[in-house]
């Protein structure tokens, strides 16, 4: 690619930031009103007045920048598919429930996507003031200097024993849904080769962005989640990969996948296995 990848990243770093600011001072603003929930999809789907205004945001700070960059977001998403064309693909609030809440795993997450491949993430929470940051082959960052991973776990970990890993419950909850899913977290957590041994712990954090983010970090060695969309999963995927990661989708392309996000990926949603441990018991589970 041609493009100047860490200008744009600077450029789509302040951009995150302003939406952070946003997100936060929108949260104060319906937490003192006293707001109630807005539903979207389902009781467990919800999107709020900020969600939208945060995406005009963004959506009117790139067209300004980038005017022939195509557009992906959460809320205006109506089925566009990822061409080969340099595409933002933008979601304004992930964590939505998080938000509604209080509990402070909310990010801002904001990716560009050229020829399908993520090239370019940012990830910002503001209620923690964490930015994650990556353009491709420019490396993965925490706040723009510490690069990622930086916890020194070992990779590939030894065994899933050792592993701390992230799942979602996702906004699907009906059968057989909800029975596959706590099949997954079961093997996860206790997967038959472990020997009677279990993981070192799951976490649920309610944000896919974040998630993926923290596997980069190495907070998390594992996320695995099934029904994202390519705006929870965009940015963070070039995170990740920047980190040494790998990502993977649906088990039967597993052999031919070479770790990296593209749009077939980002489009799937069916089954996503995004992790930093290569180790060979983890690919069985
Ligand atoms: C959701 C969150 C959640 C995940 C869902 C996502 P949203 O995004 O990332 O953790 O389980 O799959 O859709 O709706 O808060 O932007």
């Amino acid at each position: 690619t041609d493009l100047n990848l860490q200008a744009i990243l600077a450029f789509a770093i302040d951009v995150a930031l302003e939406a952070g600011k946003m997100i936060k001072d929108g949260q104060a603003k319906r937490f003192a009103a006293g707001a109630g929930m807005d539903e979207k999809a389902n009781a467990v789907d919800f999107v709020t007045e900020v969600d939208k205004a945060v995406e005009a945001f963004i959506t009117e700070r790139i067209h300004s920048q980038y005017p022939e960059f195509k557009f992906i977001g959460e809320e205006t998403y109506d089925g566009q598919q990822i061409t080969d064309e340099p595409t933002w693909i933008v979601d304004p609030i992930d964590g939505t429930t998080n938000f509604i809440h209080g509990y402070p795993m909310v990010a801002t997450s904001i990716g560009l996507a050229v020829k399908g491949i993520p090239v370019l993430g940012v990830v910002y929470n503001p209620f923690t003031d964490y930015l994650y940051s990556a353009a491709k082959g420019h490396g993965a960052y925490l706040n723009r200097t510490t690069k990622l991973p930086f916890t020194g776990r070992p990779m590939p970990l030894e065994s899933l024993s050792q592993a701390l890993i992230g799942v979602e419950y996702g906004s699907k909850r009906e059968e057989p849904s909800m029975s596959r899913k706590s099949k997954v977290f079961h093997t996860l957590a206790a997967h038959p080769s472990l020997g009677g041994k279990h993981c070192h712990s799951m976490r649920l954090c309610g944000s896919a962005a974040l998630n993926g983010c923290l596997v980069a970090t190495g907070g998390l060695d594992i996320y695995w989640e099934i029904g994202c969309w390519p705006w929870d999963v965009c940015a963070a995927s070039c995170i990740i990969t920047e980190a040494g990661g790998a990502i993977f989708g649906s088990k039967d392309k597993m052999d031919s996948w070479n770790g990296e996000a593209n749009a077939e990926f980002m489009m799937e949603r069916k089954y996503l296995f995004v992790r930093a441990i290569s180790a060979a018991e983890g690919e069985s589970a």
